[in-house]
């Protein structure tokens, strides 16, 4: 269960459309926030009112099981105002059998944009299981429409096309009667359901009493398809899976309803036969559950499918008791290993030109390895050719949203199958190091800094306003700086620890250093490096004009520039206990524990001035409709008595490279520390700011001991902003820190709330800190 691909990592002849307008507003720039091209995908005529006749095509060229779709109109920069306000999805698995998607209430027609640039997000109740999918836009009179799309989820990796069962069955209760049809399933349903898929697929596990549901507005029954042993005289009820390909199975995971009361029980033994090829093979495989009658409540019951190969499964369950039933069904694979080397014809194969030779077949054998696996290099190298091309067309600020396919998991609570988030540590590492660019919004200027991270990025208007003054800073001798270590690297330079000497008399005089004049200063300098690009060259003039303007003691000043010659220097404050992160790491709270280990410790009260002074420096950012980011305490450094100034240089230490996440190889991001809608749409704001505040303040409350979620893998990470989304009360918060009273735990919950709108200013934070504060 992986988030993955999306359609920007879609080949273009794998979207397709009914029709275009023009060659520009081809299908392929349909993706969603994708800026080329005319803007959007636009059917040649106008689309009448119930033709359903235009349609945006994708093929994921697997099944993939998709949980989430986003749309968006036609905005190409202010020129277009195309959008489609009602939209249809039809799917497929095969190619030829199209089925129109409905949601649990049976309604076709999902409400699409109201205006041609927000992204809409709509959450695919029940989910869809499908190699192709069509979107079609609905309106209720002629008009023009055009669209962007995008789809959420992963890989279906059960592999499972279609399962045929007995139609579900009524059960009469004393107040109302449970239902027990499938009823979102997507095939023929006669006597049984044939070649379809349903609520035995759809993600959602019945709860312990079957006449409950989660999903709102339903029957009793809803969740489970069940049968009673009075309509089969033979004491089984069976079901047929058929797959996409042969596999080779490992298990088979029945959910179960466990109602003693209402006589409902797992069942009491399955038979299942297995067909590999043509013919179902002779010899079944038997298999009964250990019996558990202290726990009632429903559950998965795990049946080992020993490894045998399959493309059709064929089971009987029998009954236990006068009910079964059943709310999911998922099947385990071993994950299909391609062949080293292609398969050679045997000489037996054909009688007339038999190969006697064995080293000649050897000799073949080899070339043709040798072949492949110079193809593959080719392959790879093309590949990887193609891909930097795209970077580098797209530039820094061109990359579009993330575009996730999230997938939710099935039924597993995030917080259950948590595992080791370091085991992406080193992945991310090497993302970091490599450079990848930072994500950028399209309307913003990114600013991308030397060290492949962005420092701050501001409206364009700002911009503008900016660029009207001269830039205050001088230009600093190079040769009185001393280098003493590399603070990090990035795609276009360094970050270096040094110290400047006579730095006093180069700085404004408003500004004065709690230093005596003739020691050095400690300063972090951030260096292009001599072969970057020019737009690297010049986002780095420009991150220094805006840098230039940043003047509020809670932000890291820019002391000094070396722009003369090269490589261009950006001189700018540190702080002698460097960054907030590792300053918590050596301190601990104040109490018994620190006595006996004799460490030094840090005051509640500290911990509230130094959150406040954060948020007092981003309440000056905000003002000036700067976003940060990258909020974090690893971008925070420490001075004196506890002062904290916040900078950026966070994304280029490889030593915080765990807390970072690499999208498909497009952008690094600090998932842990983004907003469901940083994440899902790319939208960083203030609000998206606060929200990082909120985790910043979390990890202060818990002395940088522990990453945030870390029991959660970064994918896992994902699904849970996915559930921010949803908001079906599923999302996990991060959890009181011990030492936080409750006052404080609330601003970081209302930090994380899911309307941007809710969320407070650092105005309110601010001022809400400082009461906390004796
Ligand atoms: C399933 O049963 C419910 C309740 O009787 C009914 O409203 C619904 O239409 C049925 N669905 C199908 C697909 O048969
Ligand atoms: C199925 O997978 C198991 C485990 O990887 C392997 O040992 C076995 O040989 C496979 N069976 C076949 C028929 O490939
Ligand atoms: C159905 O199951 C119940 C409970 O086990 C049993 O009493 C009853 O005889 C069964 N009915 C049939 C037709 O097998």
């Amino acid at each position: 269960m992986l988030l993955l691909l999306l359609l920007w990592q879609i080949q273009d002849e794998d979207i397709s459309a009914s029709s275009q307008w023009s060659e520009s507003t081809a299908a392929r720039y349909g993706r969603l926030d994708f800026e080329e091209g005319d803007g959007a995908w636009c059917p040649e005529i106008t689309v009448e009112p119930d033709s359903l006749k235009e349609f945006l095509q994708i093929d994921l060229r697997s099944l993939h099981f998709i949980t989430l779709v986003g749309t968006q109109g036609r905005h190409a920069g202010g020129i277009g105002n195309e959008f489609s306000q009602m939209y249809k999805i039809k799917y497929s698995r095969d190619g030829s059998r199209w089925i129109s998607w409905r949601n649990r209430q049976g309604k076709q027609v999902i409400e699409g944009n109201r205006n041609a640039y927000d992204i809409v997000l709509k959450d695919l109740e029940p989910p869809i299981i499908a190699r192709y999918v069509r979107f079609m836009p609905v309106t209720d009179h002629s008009m023009n429409v055009c669209m962007r799309v995008e789809l959420y989820g992963c890989e279906w990796l059960d592999g499972l096309v279609s399962y045929n069962a007995p139609v579900g069955e009524q059960m009469s209760l004393p107040a109302l009667p449970a239902y027990f049809n499938d009823s979102v399933y997507d095939g023929a349903v006669i006597h049984r359901c044939v070649c379809g898929l349903g609520q035995l697929t759809d993600g959602v596990c019945g709860l312990d009493d079957f006449t409950h549901s989660h999903v709102y507005n339903v029957w009793p029954g809803y969740d489970y398809v069940g049968w009673t042993n009075e309509s089969f005289p033979s004491g089984y009820v069976e079901i047929m899976f058929e797959f996409d390909r042969t596999r080779n199975f490992t298990t088979m995971k029945v959910h179960c309803n466990n109602m003693p009361s209402r006589h409902a029980k797992a069942f009491r033994q399955v038979v299942c036969y297995f067909r590999s090829e043509a013919d179902w093979e002779a010899a079944p495989l038997a298999f009964g559950p250990a019996e558990d009658e202290e726990n009632p409540g429903a559950r998965f019951v795990t049946v080992n499918l020993a490894n045998r190969m399959a493309s059709a499964i064929k089971c009987q369950f029998h009954f236990a008791d006068a009910w079964m039933l059943f709310s999911e069904i998922t099947f385990q694979s071993v994950k299909r290993c391609l062949p080293l080397s292609p398969r050679l014809p045997s000489p037996e194969d054909d009688p007339t030109h038999k190969i006697d030779d064995s080293n000649t077949r050897i000799l073949i054998g080899c070339l043709v390895a040798i072949i492949f696996i110079l193809v593959v290099i080719i392959v790879i190298i093309l590949w990887r050719q193609v891909w930097q091309k795209m970077l580098e067309k797209r530039g820094p600020g061109r990359i579009p949203s993330p575009s996730l396919i999230t997938c939710f998991p099935r039924c597993v609570p995030a917080s259950a199958s948590a595992a080791a988030s370091k085991s992406t540590a080193a992945a991310a590492a090497a993302a970091v190091q490599d450079g990848a660019p930072h994500y950028a919004e399209a309307d913003i200027v990114n600013l991308q800094g030397v060290t492949g991270g962005n420092t701050y990025a501001i409206p364009a208007l700002a911009m503008d306003l900016l660029s009207g003054k001269d830039v205050a800073v001088e230009e600093f001798p190079r040769k009185m700086l001393t280098f003493k270590e590399k603070l990090g690297e990035g795609q276009f330079g360094e970050v270096h620890l040094c110290e400047a000497e006579g730095m006093q008399e180069f700085m404004n005089k408003e500004f004065l250093f709690d230093i005596p004049e003739d020691q050095p200063v400690l300063v972090a300098v951030k260096m292009l490096r001599s072969d970057a690009d020019k737009n690297a060259r010049n986002d780095f003039l420009k991150e220094i004009k805006i840098m230039s303007r940043l003047k509020d003691p809670n932000i890291i000043r820019l002391l000094a520039v070396c722009i003369y010659s090269d490589p261009l220097c950006m001189i700018t404050e540190y702080m002698e206990n460097g960054d907030l992160n590792q300053f918590l790491s050596r301190h601990e709270p104040e109490g018994q524990l620190a006595v006996l280990s004799n460490a030094p410790t840090v005051s509640f009260n500290s911990l509230c001035y130094m959150a406040a002074q954060i948020a007092s420096g981003m309440k000056y950012l905000s003002s000036l409709n700067f976003v940060h980011r990258d909020l974090a305490t690893r971008n925070c450094l420490v001075g004196k008595n506890y002062t904290i100034k916040i900078a950026d240089f966070g994304m280029s230490r490889n030593l915080y490279s765990g807390d970072y996440y690499r999208i498909q190889g497009r952008a690094v991001l600090p998932i842990r520390w983004m907003s469901w809608e940083s994440i899902l749409l790319g939208k960083f704001t203030t609000a998206s700011d606060a929200w990082a505040f909120g985790v910043t303040l979390w990890e202060i409350l818990n002395f940088c001991k522990e990453q945030p979620y870390s029991q959660l893998t970064d994918e896992q990470v994902i699904e849970n902003t996915g559930e921010f989304f949803r908001d079906q009360k599923r999302q996990i918060y991060l959890p009181q820190p011990v030492l936080c009273p409750d006052s404080l735990y609330k601003i970081m919950l209302s930090c994380w709330r899911r309307n941007t709108k809710e969320r407070p200013s650092f105005q309110e934070i601010h001022r809400a800190l400082l009461e906390m504060q004796p």
